[in-house]
């Protein structure tokens, strides 16, 4: 099972997380009470509240955010060019390891 490791706001070290495959990764972080990950659409990808950044060594692999997304983060707060929302990502074997930042953190 690909592990995920969650870096909270104000925190120095992850908390990691088992992800089935198949779930986005905000339904991962939801399901063990990710600080800063709201998710208050469910991931409709509407409401921007599950914005994570993406650890620099994971960005080619993660990809690059659709353009619904970048609309959508128009309504989160400090977006980078490693921003992604965490509703639009999928959870696959090839993404073990996976590293993000809660924004604040
Ligand atoms: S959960 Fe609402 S945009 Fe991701």
């Amino acid at each position: 099972m690909p592990k995920i490791t969650f870096i909270e706001a104000g925190q120095e070290h992850g908390r990691v997380v088992d992800a089935d495959v198949g779930i986005s990764v905000m339904e991962a972080a939801r399901n063990v009470g990710i600080a800063g990950i709201a998710a208050d659409c469910g991931g409709a990808c509407i409401c921007g509240t599950c914005h994570v950044h993406v650890d620099a060594m994971w960005r080619d692999r993660v990809g690059p955010p659709t353009d619904i997304e970048i609309a959508t983060m128009d309504f989160s707060e400090d977006v980078r060019s490693e921003s992604r929302l965490s509703c639009q990502i999928k959870v696959t074997e090839d993404l073990d390891g996976l590293v993000l930042r809660v924004p604040g953190a």
